[in-house]
This record gives structure tokens, C-alpha cells and sequence, in this order.
């Protein structure tokens, strides 16, 4: 396919874990968990260079992925260089410079890593930056492109599960960071509005600008919405609970498994329903790069509605800002 009429150019910024580096022990054939493997995988799509400061992982990740030029930085990348994606997977502290940078090469689409910056301010600018360029910008909150989540969020509207009745979230490593993938999964799911009623004591367990808390959200229809947390020292944790009138779900490992006990009629007590025997069905999470990468090549070439997008991540990144913002008492629950 590459040099099709229909092949993307791409160029990753940064060359760490989500840009490749999570698919490069894993079999050939294993499902990708990164921007280099989906695209790879995918096979519509020609990784044309990477911009990457250190020389050693820089050449590791060109010779892995056979990619022809790497470069130290932007300023380094020949006007030549033409791509139309700009993959912005370096970390979040170089935001700001990268999407300024990308945006200056006006590429078909910038497919950004989650958060969209470090901070609401800069996230607000960029989201207005691209819009303003006419560029599409898809965030990675990668949930939306699994296919079982999509589902559940459409029986959840048909009322295939009856009506909900609360959910609960259980992550780790900061509100912002992981936290904000939880935000977002429930706002998909439950289709929603979030409002804060409280928020608990910040815990900093792993970044020192992004403390794990715990809170209590109401959506626009009255549900309530717990984010309990767990401490990243411990083990990785991701956890989904929507408990229903007529069962309870749960996305155990963020979103490689799922349990699901229905109501039925106890076995125990005449005339009492009860949740029965648990089913653990398989997640398909390791399927969302995938079709991340059909979604963006729709998206260019289709004018298809992006998953993800930046309008829709500055949601996610508003509250969960808001969160941080009230639990370290820089911002009052009024303000
Ligand atoms: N969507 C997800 O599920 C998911 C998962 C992991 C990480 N992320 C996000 O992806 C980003 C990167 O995370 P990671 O875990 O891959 O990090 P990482 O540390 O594994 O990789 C980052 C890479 O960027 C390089 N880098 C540093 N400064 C750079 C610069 N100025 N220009 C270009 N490259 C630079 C580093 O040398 C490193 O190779 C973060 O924003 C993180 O929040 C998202």
C-alpha cells in the first residue's frame, strides 16, 4: 500500500512507550498498543521521520521501525519533510512547543497524546490554535476507539441495562494523567454532563504536579459518580464500575476484562432478586490503536467524525483540572 494514493505521511514526535515502544517486545502479530505499531499494523500509512533528542533511542526506534530520518528536534525537520499526520507523543511538559511547531506545517491532522497540555490555559489555546488552522486535532483518550466500550455506551442509551444507578472509577497516577482517561470514558459512557459535588484529599503518587483524587461528580441527570483512588506505588489500577437496575458491569485492568452479574431471581431468599454468578468476558482495548488509526484515516480522507477530539478532551482535561484545582485548594467548589 505504501505510496498509494491513499498512504499518510507521518511524522512522531518523541519516540518513547505510546509512540512505539510499548509494541517492540511484543510479537509481530500481537494487537498494537502504539502510534508506530497501529500505523504499522494498519498498513495505510508511511511513518516518514521522527523527531527524538536522545541519539541512541532515536536510532533504536528508526532501525525498529524503519523509519528513513530522524531529527533531534523540530527546527531539524527539512521543509522537504512533509507529512500529513504529526503524532505528538513526547512528554507533556513540551506541549505548548509541539503543537505550535506542528501546527506551523499544516499537516492533515495532529493525533495528540493525552492531556492535551500541562496545563487547562495552554490546552484551551492550542484546541482554539488548530481549530483556527483548520487542522482536525484527535486526543488519545484511547477508550473511544474500543469497540466494546462503543457498544455498551449504545446499549447503555437504548436502555439495554435499564436504568443507572451510580458508577464508580478506581485509578492511580493523577487526575490529570490517568485520571483524565477515567473522566473520559465516563463521559462517553453515560453520554453526560459532570458536575463536582466534592472532592476528597490529593494524594501525589507519582507526579509531582498531578496528585490522585479522590471525588464525587453528579451528571446532568442526577447520577452519582465516584472517582475512588488507589496508589500508583502499589500496582497499576483502572477499574469502571456501572452499577444498573439491571446488573452491575465492571472494566477490571482498564478495559481488558470485563465482569458482568445480571439480576435474577435468588437462590436464597424467595421473592428477592439478587445479582447472579459473575461472567468475565474479554475487553477489547488491545484493539483501540487500531482502529485509532482507521478513525484518523477516515478522518483525512473521508471528512469521518474523529472519535477524539480536542473540543471533546478539553472536557475531560476542564474537570479534571477543576478536581486538581479544588483538592489542592487553588480553586473553591463556587469558583
Ligand atoms: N494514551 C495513553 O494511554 C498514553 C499512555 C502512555 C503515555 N501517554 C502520553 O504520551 C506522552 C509520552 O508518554 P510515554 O509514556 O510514551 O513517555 P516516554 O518517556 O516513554 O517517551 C517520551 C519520549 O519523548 C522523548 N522526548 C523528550 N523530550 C522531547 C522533546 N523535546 N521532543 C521530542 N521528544 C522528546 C523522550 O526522550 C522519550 O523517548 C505523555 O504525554 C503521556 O501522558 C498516553
Amino acid at each position: 500500500m505504501v505510496g498509494s494514493f491513499s498512504t499518510l505521511r507521518v511524522l512522531i514526535v518523541g519516540c518513547g512507550n505510546i509512540a512505539g515502544g510499548f509494541d517492540e517486545r511484543r510479537p509481530a502479530d500481537a494487537l498494537p498498543l502504539s502510534h508506530a505499531g497501529a500505523y504499522r499494523r494498519d498498513g495505510r500509512f508511511d511513518i516518514v521521520g521522527c523527531i527524538e533528542p536522545d541519539a541512541g533511542r532515536r536510532a533504536a526506534f528508526q532501525a525498529h521501525w524503519g523509519i528513513p530520518h530522524g531529527y533531534a528536534d523540530f527546527s531539524a525537520v527539512p521543509p522537504s519533510v512533509t507529512a500529513d499526520i504529526i503524532a505528538i507523543c513526547a512528554p507533556t511538559a513540551f506541549r505548548s512547543a509541539h503543537l505550535e511547531a506542528a501546527i506551523a506545517r499544516s499537516p492533515r491532522l495532529i493525533f495528540c497524546e493525552k492531556p492535551i497540555a500541562p496545563t487547562l490555559h495552554e490546552a484551551r489555546l492550542w484546541v482554539e490554535r488548530c481549530a483556527e488552522a483548520g487542522i482536525p486535532l484527535a486526543i488519545n483518550h484511547t477508550r473511544r476507539w474500543a469497540p466494546d466500550v462503543a457498544r455498551l455506551r449504545d446499549e447503555l442509551r437504548q436502555q439495554y441495562w435499564g436504568e443507572i444507578r451510580s458508577v464508580t472509577g478506581t485509578y492511580n497516577k493523577g487526575i490529570l494523567n490517568n485520571g483524565s482517561h477515567l473522566v473520559d470514558a465516563i463521559r462517553l459512557l453515560l453520554d453526560c454532563t459532570l458536575e463536582i459535588e466534592a472532592v476528597g484529599a490529593p494524594q501525589w503518587d507519582f507526579w509531582p504536579d498531578d496528585p490522585t483524587v479522590p471525588a464525587l461528580l453528579r451528571t446532568d441527570s442526577g447520577i452519582p459518580v465516584h472517582l475512588t483512588t488507589a496508589h500508583a506505588g502499589d500496582y497499576a489500577l483502572f477499574e469502571l464500575q456501572l452499577v444498573t437496575s439491571a446488573g452491575v458491569l465492571v472494566m477490571e485492568d482498564g478495559g481488558l476484562r470485563w465482569r458482568i452479574r445480571r439480576a435474577g431471581d435468588s437462590a436464597h431468599f424467595a421473592g428477592y432478586k439478587a445479582l447472579l454468578a459473575a461472567e468475565q468476558v474479554d475487553g477489547r482495548y488491545m484493539e483501540a490503536m487500531l482502529h485509532a488509526a482507521a478513525n484518523l484515516h477516515d478522518a483525512v480522507h473521508h471528512g469521518a467524525p474523529l472519535a477524539c477530539t480536542g473540543a471533546s478532551a478539553l472536557v475531560t482535561q476542564a474537570l479534571c483540572d477543576d478536581i486538581r484545582e479544588m483538592a489542592t485548594g487553588r480553586r473553591k467548589a463556587a469558583d
